[in-house]
């Protein structure tokens, strides 16, 4: 008999189900077992008497064990879940699990050792769900639209940020570094003709940063497009992205989030509201009193992203927040500049950065100035050729997944990966 589904299952149909163990209760009469698919779950009620043969393999099952059964659903109204239970006329164990390390109160140190037990709970299988539905919406967007999916390298030659927080390697007789985004391939693509591309992939950051927003490799999802005539076709492009993606995502998942997570999803109007950085501070000096030297005002601080989601909500009612005319030193060399405010933006959700995006230096000459006055001459030298033999004008943006689904959800961001990599650790 094939394995069907929990949740196929039909009232008075024969069905073979496996899965996992979720609750065991075995007592003089009665057993009582508890099975889990990815479907859902079903109660399968053993009357010991009928099945002596099982007495033995009953008083060894544990929780969290693989079973398959075989059986019968009947409607019976006095089982909690869903008023009906299995009658079983095959018992297998598949995997017999050994005492848990895990209970629903581990912190999340051990819920992170033991990733894959954590993530067998239904919330934890929702966050993928929606992680995928997310994913797969914003690249449905992108399809739509005739940009082309590409992968790049990330063993690289030299830094493709900054220089800094950059993974070493050792490759062969040499070194070699962990891509710190895909920035410069995709920019290559714009010198390749491609015009319109977009890459989901990791990305390394050598930070030692120990909070609930950073982590040493996320996935990004980054993408760049040519013959732009400023940043805000890529705010726009990113704002109607996220909308479209965050509308799918409240359609299929709304009522499961707000259950599992106490969240709500809002689907955000377009467009999203945009203020410059300066005037950013001059309102949450206004408002909240928040005062931050003038020599520091070239950049967003961890409060005033924070701050800035009160002021998004009171002025404009809306989650997200895009920020515009950061100082030229606090931006990457590669972003353009006009009277010296770079051309790009930083997207902030509920209060967190998640998005950084500018139109880039495209003009050779400028491009290879703006890299010098950094130092970064020689390192990205390789970078600056793509740049003269004819490129378009062209912008985008970087992603994080990681972050974007720990917004969506409320979560920090150990919860919000498959696996949480930090300064601390490297494994399972
Ligand atoms: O802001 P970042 O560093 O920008 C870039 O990588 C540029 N190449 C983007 C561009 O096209 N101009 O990184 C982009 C996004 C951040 O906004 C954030 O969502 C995420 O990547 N991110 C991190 N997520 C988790 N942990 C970290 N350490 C992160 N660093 C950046
Ligand atoms: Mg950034």
């Amino acid at each position: 008999m094939n394995r069907t589904m929990i949740a196929q299952v039909r009232i008075d149909e024969p069905a073979r189900i496996e899965g996992f163990l979720e609750h065991v209760r075995n007592t003089r009469y009665m057993a009582f077992l508890v099975v889990r698919d990815r479907s859902g779950s079903v109660q399968a009620t053993i009357e010991k008497q009928l099945h002596p043969e099982w007495a033995e393999l009953l008083d060894t099952l544990s929780v969290e064990s693989v079973v398959s059964i075989e059986g019968t659903l009947r409607e019976n109204l006095q089982v909690k879940l869903g008023g009906r239970e299995l009658i079983p006329i095959k018992l297998e164990i598949l995997s017999l699990a050994a005492p848990l390390p895990l209970t629903k109160d581990s912190n999340i140190d051990t819920r992170m050792d033991y990733r894959w037990l954590d993530l067998r709970g239904e919330k934890e299988r929702l966050l993928f769900e929606v992680q995928t539905c997310l994913v797969s919406a914003m690249r449905e967007f992108l399809l739509q639209r005739e940009f082309l999916e590409i992968h790049t390298p990330k063993l690289i030659a030299a830094a493709s940020e900054s220089g800094a927080d950059v993974f070493e390697v050792g490759y062969f007789d040499r070194k070699a570094y962990l891509a710190q985004s895909p920035q410069f391939y995709k920019q290559m693509a714009m010198a390749a003709g491609f015009e319109r591309i977009f890459e989901t992939g990791p990305v390394f950051r050598a930070e030692k940063s120990y909070t609930n927003r950073h982590t040493t490799e996320f996935t990004g999802f980054d993408l760049e497009f040519s013959y732009i005539e400023s940043f805000h076709n890529v705010m726009n492009l990113e704002a109607e992205m996220l909308a479209y993606a965050l509308e799918r995502v409240q359609k299929q998942f709304g009522e499961a989030i707000e259950r599992h997570y106490g969240t709500t999803v809002v689907v955000p109007k377009l467009p999203f509201p945009v203020i410059a950085l300066p005037e950013l501070y001059r309102e949450l000096e206004k408002r909240y009193g928040y005062h931050l030297a003038e020599s520091e005002r070239g950049d967003t601080t961890t409060e005033a992203e924070q701050l800035s989601y009160r002021f998004s909500m009171e002025e404009f009612n809306h989650e997200f927040l895009l920020i515009t005319d950061f100082a030229a030193e606090k931006r990457a060399f590669y972003h353009m500049r006009k009277d010296g405010v770079p051309q790009g933006y930083d997207l902030v959700w509920r209060g967190v950065e998640i998005t950084t995006g500018a139109q880039r230096e495209h003009r050779y000459d400028v491009l290879c100035r703006q890299a010098e006055e950094r130092g970064l001459g020689e390192d990205v030298k390789f970078y600056t050729e793509f740049f003269r033999y004819g490129c378009p004008p062209h912008g985008g943006f970087g992603l994080g997944v990681d972050r974007l689904t720990m917004m969506l959800l409320g979560t920090g961001i150990k919860e919000a990966m498959f696996l949480f990599r930090g300064p601390n650790r490297l494994t399972p």
